[in-house]
């Protein structure tokens, strides 16, 4: 708790470019969270460099997505949005609890299985415990909940044994963190393959709209969206495709499904399709022009990124000082 609220955090990497899916199911959703909740949401530039990254690329991308952050309606005068390499805490609790984490856990994680054999060239240790880095994220901020997806389940249970480990030995330490499972948001699937999810590292560029694609290119990918040839207008599992095109409708206009199919059964896909394009577009198009607006004033958000590192630093050393003196460090003299 901070203050009389609960607290939650959450982290996205800057890698890859962002699609509509990280927005609609994942940030749109968080910009109503920061009444109810403490929270930190971070760019997580140290889990970046488990994979090889252009320096760069890794800068600009990072400085992207805190804007982007801040473009997307989180106020960072209530939300804690900082760089993760920017609080040193996270190293430090991420090293501890290393030594609280067995080989064998880690072993288990199918994400570094998955990474690793995406990746055979670089299978480096910072990848092997990627999941305690997140670990402490998590804790090092005693937060309550967590909103992941459903691919990051696995690390949130690590990181709560962990946690549970941790407090058994010592005291109570840390909060025990939950998943965020409150209004989800929108699953979105790739348009051209809807029994997969749309991916920011998908090969087939038109499977993803991504949020700086220009109105063209969202038009034109939504047209060539893969549906059916029923050639009925229903929302149903057995139209993945349509069903994913309803589904973005539906989250960019605040409609609901029956509402939609009400409005377009008598219409054909195309003439759908077209409409899901504009939707996107009034969507994404302010989205972009917030952004840009943002990136003209560098001191502003060179200001948020200073004081809210500072904001998240303060957080994490309280606990840190704690946990190094739990685990026998000596004080440091002052
Ligand atoms: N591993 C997460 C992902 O790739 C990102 C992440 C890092 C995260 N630390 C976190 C998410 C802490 C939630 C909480 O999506």
């Amino acid at each position: 708790m901070i203050g009389d609220k609960k607290v939650l955090f959450s982290g996205m990497q800057a890698t890859g470019n962002l699609t509509l899916g990280n927005y609609l199911g994942a940030l749109k959703n968080w910009v109503s969270l920061s009444d109810e909740y403490e929270c930190f949401y971070s760019v997580v530039d140290m889990h970046s460099i488990t994979i090889r990254q252009d320096p760069a690329t890794l800068r600009k991308r990072a400085r992207a997505l805190l804007t982007l952050y801040i473009a997307a309606g989180l106020d960072p005068e209530k939300n804690c949005i900082y760089y993760q390499s920017h609080v040193s805490g996270h190293a430090e609790l991420a090293w501890i609890l290393n030594c609280f984490t067995y080989m064998g856990e880690l072993n288990r994680m199918t994400q570094f299985k998955d990474k690793a054999a995406k990746h055979a060239d670089n299978i480096n240790a910072g990848l092997f415990t990627y999941p305690v880095l997140m670990a402490a994220d998590i804790l090092l901020y005693q937060a309550d909940v967590v909103p992941v997806g459903i691919d990051q389940m696995q690390h949130l249970e690590l990181t709560r044994d962990l946690a549970q480990r941790f407090n058994g030995i010592y005291g109570d330490v840390f909060t025990i963190p939950e998943a965020y499972i409150g209004k989800v948001g929108a699953k979105i699937m790739s348009l051209q393959d809807p029994s997969k999810k749309m991916s920011k590292s998908d090969e087939n560029p038109n499977g993803s709209i991504y949020l700086m694609d220009d109105p063209d290119t969202i038009r034109r990918k939504c047209k060539r969206a893969v549906t059916d040839s029923l050639g009925e207008f229903r929302y149903s599992d057995e139209q993945p495709g349509l069903h994913n095109l309803i589904d973005i409708f539906c989250a960019c206009t605040n409609r609901t499904p029956e509402d939609v199919v009400a409005e377009f059964s008598g219409s054909g896909y195309g003439q759908f399709k077209e409409a899901v394009g504009e939707a996107v577009v009034s969507v994404l198009d302010p989205l972009q022009k917030r952004v840009a607006e943002l990136e003209k004033d560098k001191s502003y958000i060179d200001s948020v990124i200073k004081n809210n590192a500072e904001k998240a630093n303060y957080y994490a050393q309280k606990t840190l000082r704690k946990v190094q003196k739990k685990v026998g460090f000596p004080e440091k003299i002052r």
